[in-house]
């Protein structure tokens, strides 16, 4: 049933074409350390309801909001237990309900997560799995096998978990069941009709909601190589990414992305689906955009580049490349719940701000769709000295406490006040789920709010000029000359970006009026401006 829907009035003022998600800024909202509405310390969707005004005023055109379905959060709520239930310590089906529509009275879309790869392991599917017995098809919609060794001791194959150990987990009776990620996400087995089949409808359900899209967790997962081969190397989250592995980025997988994508286009108002497809390169990543697939997917090669102006131009140009073959978006993105804080990946302190301003410049400046982390726009760094005894990312765990795991870029976001958390949970409430730094106060919203140099104004200013600028979102990019170390190009005859990558300030043309700069510019020689080192500047070309 496809229920008639008030869609947000598209937002920008330039001359658009196309729809909304080809050149949308979407903000990743990870609900846990958003914003807590019930002072219990966890974030929630009562929280994200409150700070959808935020939102709006920086100027996204869009959220997504990690997983809030039921689940016993052994992953952080990627260990789902019911996909059409909202966590009770998130909210209620009601509030995704109103979240939904206030975000859309507010000119916001919302993207929900959706974790094919896995269930938790308190899925009804997985318990009706345990209760059979091996062989029993109840066991058949996941992935159990018999073990190797005189009595089936060892694990059927050598694949290990992406958070380190073995893939495998042994159940009482014996056999083994394949979870990729932690023992409490057990792998589906999608070759069974009855998973192909509950999918389609959990994502009609939350279509019906009013969403308007989602991000695919492990999108490049779900297909394994059929016969379960060894692949012979004791480090494969090394892998992970830049090599072919047999249970990632499957041929097979696309079959399912033509079924959903058939599913989303009976729906009004372009929904969307995103995946988190860590492939080898833009070519294989380039598959899952094909017009009958998905729309989008993230760009963790942009992600990854080192702070070089041969460095980026080489991914911008790659990324650019492989998707205008099949007719899809670019998209960008510098952080996410899963990596370093990119303040901290690019130096920290002062040089990493400064790279991570440069950077946000570059990225919104670039053609296509960009994704924006919760805090970045606050410049957050990572937290890396949380105390041991609060970390609960299960990689901590499962590395045997050599990987400390992602909770230091899942620290909950500073809002106001003079002591930590700093307004994550309404007046009076003290606490979060993971401690907030007792310096974090000059990186509050309310501190940066309204001073010209902090990161929000400076992203907020950057965002209204994407909307107003007719050249940004959408289109094709062209390199101009650029002094060693830097990159410059133009978006259409008007605007021009210049990034400064190098350590030392270099001169260069001022080639018009001087829209939006990292750092302050001074006057040079022959009418040229100094960029300062790690800066990016925009301009609006002026006739000469
Ligand atoms: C994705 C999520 C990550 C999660 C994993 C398993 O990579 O982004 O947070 O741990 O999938 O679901």
């Amino acid at each position: 049933m496809n229920l008639p829907l008030t869609l947000p009035e598209p937002s920008r003022t330039r001359d658009n074409p196309g729809p909304w998600w080809r050149d949308a800024v979407i903000y990743q909202v990870y609900v846990r350390s958003f914003a807590d509405g019930n002072g219990d310390g966890v974030g929630d969707l009562l929280g994200i309801r409150t700070r959808l005004p935020y939102l709006r005023d920086l100027g996204v055109d869009a959220l997504w909001i990690t997983p809030f379905y039921a689940s016993p959060m052994a992953d952080g709520g990627y260990d789902v237990a019911d996909y059409r239930a909202v966590d009770p310590t998130l909210g209620t089906l009601g509030d995704i309900d109103a979240l939904v529509r206030e975000a859309h009275a507010l000119g916001l879309r919302v993207i929900v997560d959706i974790v094919p790869n896995h269930t938790s392991d308190r899925h009804a599917w997985f318990r009706e799995a345990l209760a059979a017995a091996p062989g029993d098809a109840a066991r058949e919609r996941y992935m159990f096998r018999d073990g190797r060794g005189a009595d089936g001791e060892l694990p059927p194959n050598d694949w290990e978990s992406v958070f380190g150990g073995p893939a495998w987990t042994r159940v009482p009776d014996g056999s083994w069941y394949l979870h990729l990620f932690a023992p409490e996400q057990p792998d589906l087995n999608w070759h069974h009709p009855e998973v192909r089949a509950e999918f389609l409808d959990i994502l009609a359900f939350w279509l019906n909601l009013g969403v308007d899209g989602f991000r695919i967790d492990v999108a490049h997962g779900m297909f394994k190589e059929p016969t379960l081969a060894d692949i012979g190397h004791d480090r494969q989250i090394s892998l992970l990414g830049t090599q072919a592995l047999p249970y990632f980025d499957r041929d097979e997988v696309h079959e399912i992305y033509r079924d959903w994508r058939a599913l989303l286009d009976t729906y009004p108002g372009d929904r969307v689906a995103v995946a988190e497809a860590w492939v080898p390169d833009a070519a294989r990543l380039a598959l899952y955009l094909r017009p009958d697939e998905l729309h989008q997917a993230f760009n963790f090669h942009y992600l990854g580049t080192d702070w070089s102006a041969p460095a980026f131009r080489a991914v911008v140009d790659d990324s650019l490349a492989a998707v205008a073959d099949v007719g899809a978006p670019a998209t960008w993105v510098l952080s996410n719940h899963d990596v370093q804080r990119h303040v901290t990946r690019y130096g920290g302190g002062p040089l990493g701000q400064a790279r991570a301003r440069a950077a946000v410049l570059l990225t919104l400046a670039l053609p296509g769709s960009a994704y924006l982390y919760q805090g970045e726009e606050l410049g957050l760094p990572e937290v890396t000295d949380l105390p041991d005894e609060v970390l609960q990312d299960p990689q901590w765990e499962r590395s045997g406490h050599t990987d400390r795991g992602r909770d230091g870029c899942r620290v909950p976001i500073p809002w106001d006040g003079t002591e930590a958390p700093f307004g994550f949970g309404p007046p009076g409430s003290r606490q979060s789920w993971l401690p907030v730094p007792a310096d974090w106060q000059g990186l509050s919203v309310q501190a940066q709010r309204g001073r010209p140099d902090s990161m929000l104004e400076l992203y907020r200013e950057a965002l209204r000029l994407r909307r107003a600028l007719p050249g940004l979102g959408g289109g094709t990019l062209r390199w101009i000359d650029a002094p060693d170390g830097c990159l410059a190009f133009e978006r259409g005859a008007e605007f021009v970006c210049v990034v400064n990558f190098g350590d030392a300030p270099v001169t260069i043309p001022a080639y018009g009026r001087q829209l939006l700069a990292g750092a302050p510019l001074v006057a040079a020689e022959a009418g040229g401006v100094l960029l300062p080192a790690d800066t990016a500047v925009w301009w609006e070309r002026t006739a000469e």
